[in-house]
């Protein structure tokens, strides 16, 4: 989505910004701008693509005076991705410039009013309304954080914005309502941004802010206010043990591939602190006053929804819970059948995604309990969660989610483990084989994910000319197949479909030949024999396969990849990283842009 970063303090202020919106990128933007105030008056630069287009632009002798600005990457939403629309937007006076987050869902509305009182639009979008509605305000009010508040009142909908005047050069306001923004605190400095590594390399100190939170600050104070009474209101200053370096790539091409092999560590990072190895047991403080559910309802998007569909088989196989799944934005508009007996999981790396902060708020309306998965400390879906548990995989960069997932199916493992020793406490052997293949896991993976890089490297070339693709699972290893698709489509434009291997003879089975290859998850479990008669199924119409397999499984395909095997559903470890491995050499072969693939955006809030 957008990317927003604000600077008062003792540096020049656009280079501040622009390296902020830099570290951003990865959000998926399609224009930018940044806006100062010096020698009295506003200075607004703008621009539609990438950054370097802004760039190019400041060419004005102010922009290394000026020591507090705002800046600004927009992912349209409201009104074409062109220079006009881009942020910061200015109030009919040229007072006031303004960058913002979210959608104001009564912006028309507002802006038929404001036109009936002569006021001139230049952009199409719902953020220029608010920037004029808060000048509008201030002519009543005489006072900007009044003319906020008066504002934050006729709107509805999301928003994170920064506002700067030029009657107050220095002082910057933000305030926000179901969209992230952070404040940073700096000695002689203070920053605003919408996400943390926008300004981690000037400090850790993070004040988090909450909705209906307005703060005002400069180079040297900040206050924090309700933004509807305009009471003081206590934050508290959080020290993110995030470095620079583990926002950069870390000497690798891409982030994406950075963080395919950083998941050995993040099984490390996950299992650290939470595994009992002399009692056998699993440690999960967070739920240490929460009743084992009766049934679980779990709601997320996307790669999120992969591993909650994943986490099905898994805790029902295991700890003996009834488990629902559901796509946040199919299940927040349909009727909630209320059920006492559930807990609601809602997973999702960011904990901004609107669909499913929008289906939480629902739950918790109609009082379900309702607990978080979350890799992202302070967002929205860990503040409004009843419990949350961080999956603590650091950041991810690359908009493809590769290394969130991995830590999102080990808490879900634990989190069945540790339900099933509260539910049957005889089932001690398989937590204590689970305990023991979990602990040698990481150092497997991380011995075999270069000799997998380079097997996957040569077979990936070999079908980049594919317009298509199937990917074939069946029990655990359908929603990897569901999962693989995605990685292929979203990030090498290869259509491509997950499917339950058992289900292609119901219709699918008539796409093959072969141009149209197959990506089959076949491990040698229980379910191998069926595996190899829907492959047989499709070389008899010419179909190509790759097939991961496992030693003794003796598949006769195209293309095999053998990775190594372990204990029950560890196994889903090494085909993870398999599948994004093979999605990501594709991208790579075929030129795309791999860390932001077009017309993506990391964290999706909006609906
Ligand atoms: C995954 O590769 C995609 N980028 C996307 O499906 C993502 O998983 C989805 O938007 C959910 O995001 P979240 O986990 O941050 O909620």
């Amino acid at each position: 989505m957008c990317g927003i970063i604000a600077y008062a303090g003792h540096r020049p202020a656009v280079p501040v910004l622009i390296q902020g919106l830099k570290s951003l990128e990865y959000r998926g933007y399609d224009s930018s701008g940044l806006a100062f105030v010096h020698m009295n008056k506003l200075h607004l630069f703008r621009a539609s693509g990438k950054l370097e287009a802004l760039e190019s632009k400041l060419d004005s002798g102010h922009i290394l005076h000026a020591t507090s600005g705002i800046g600004h990457t927009r992912w349209a939403t409201h009104g074409l991705p062109n220079e006009t629309n881009a942020h910061p937007h200015l109030d009919v006076t040229a007072n006031l410039a303004l960058v913002h987050n979210g959608i104001i869902e009564n912006f028309q509305e507002i802006k038929d009013s404001l036109s009936n009182q002569g006021v001139c639009f230049c952009s199409e979008t719902d953020t220029e309304v608010l920037v004029c509605l808060i000048s509008h305000g201030l002519q009543k009010k005489k006072d900007i954080k009044k003319a906020i508040s008066w504002t934050l009142d006729q709107i509805e909908g999301s928003y994170a914005f920064a506002l700067i005047s030029r009657d107050h050069p220095g002082t910057i306001w933000a305030a926000r309502q179901a969209s992230p923004l952070l404040f940073g605190v700096g000695t002689g400095e203070n920053f605003i941004a919408s996400d943390i590594p926008a300004f981690l390399p000037f400090t850790k100190e993070v004040v988090f802010l909450e909705d209906n939170e307005l703060i005002e600050m400069n180079a040297g104070q900040w206050s924090v206010f309700n933004s509807s009474t305009l009471e003081p209101v206590n934050k508290e200053v959080k020290t993110v043990s995030w470095d620079v370096q583990a926002a950069k790539k870390g000497g690798y091409k891409h982030f994406m591939l950075k963080e395919i092999f950083e998941q050995p560590k993040v099984i490390k990072d996950c299992l650290s602190g939470r595994i009992n190895r002399e009692e056998q047991k699993i440690i999960l403080p967070e739920l240490q006053n929460i009743a084992v559910p009766k049934r679980l309802h779990i709601v997320a998007c996307g790669t999120s929804y992969h591993a909650g569909l994943w986490g099905k088989y898994v805790m029902e196989s295991m700890a003996g819970i009834p488990v629902d799944v559901e796509i946040a934005s199919e299940f927040r508009y349909k009727t909630l059948v209320p059920d006492k007996s559930k807990m609601f999981l809602f997973i999702s790396q960011s904990g901004e995604t609107a669909d499913t902060l929008a289906a939480l708020r629902l739950v918790k309306e109609k009082g379900f309990p309702v607990l978080g998965l979350c890799n992202v400390v302070g967002s929205s879906l860990a503040r409004e969660s009843h419990t949350v548990i961080y999956t603590q995989a650091g950041p991810e960069i690359s908009v493809a989610s590769t290394k969130a997932m991995c830590s999102q199916l080990v808490l879900i493992l634990l989190l069945t483990l540790y339900w099933t020793g509260k539910n049957n406490p005889e089932e001690k052997n398989s937590i204590s084989e689970a305990i023991k293949s979990f602990s040698s896991l990481p150092d497997v993976l991380e011995k075999e994910l270069p000799e997998m890089q380079r097997r996957i490297m040569g077979i990936s070339r070999d079908y980049s000319w594919a317009k298509s693709f199937f990917f074939l699972g069946r029990g655990i290893y359908y929603p990897m197949a569901l999962e693989g698709a995605l990685k292929l489509k979203e990030i090498s434009y290869i259509h491509a479909e997950g499917y339950a291997a058992g289900e292609l003879k119901h219709g699918p089975i008539a796409l093959i030949d072969e141009e149209f290859p197959t990506f089959a998850i076949a491990p040698s479990d229980h379910l191998l024999g069926k595996i190899k008669s829907n492959l047989k199924e499709i070389q008899a119409r010419k179909g190509k396969i790759i097939a991961l397999t496992q030693a003794g499984s003796e598949l006769n395909v195209d293309d095999e990849l053998q990775i190594p095997q372990t204990w029950g559903p560890l196994n889903s470890f090494f085909i993870l990283p398999a599948l994004q491995l093979f999605a990501y050499e594709t991208s790579v072969y075929l030129g795309k842009d791999v860390d932001q693939p077009r017309n993506l955006a990391k964290s999706v809030t909006v609906e």
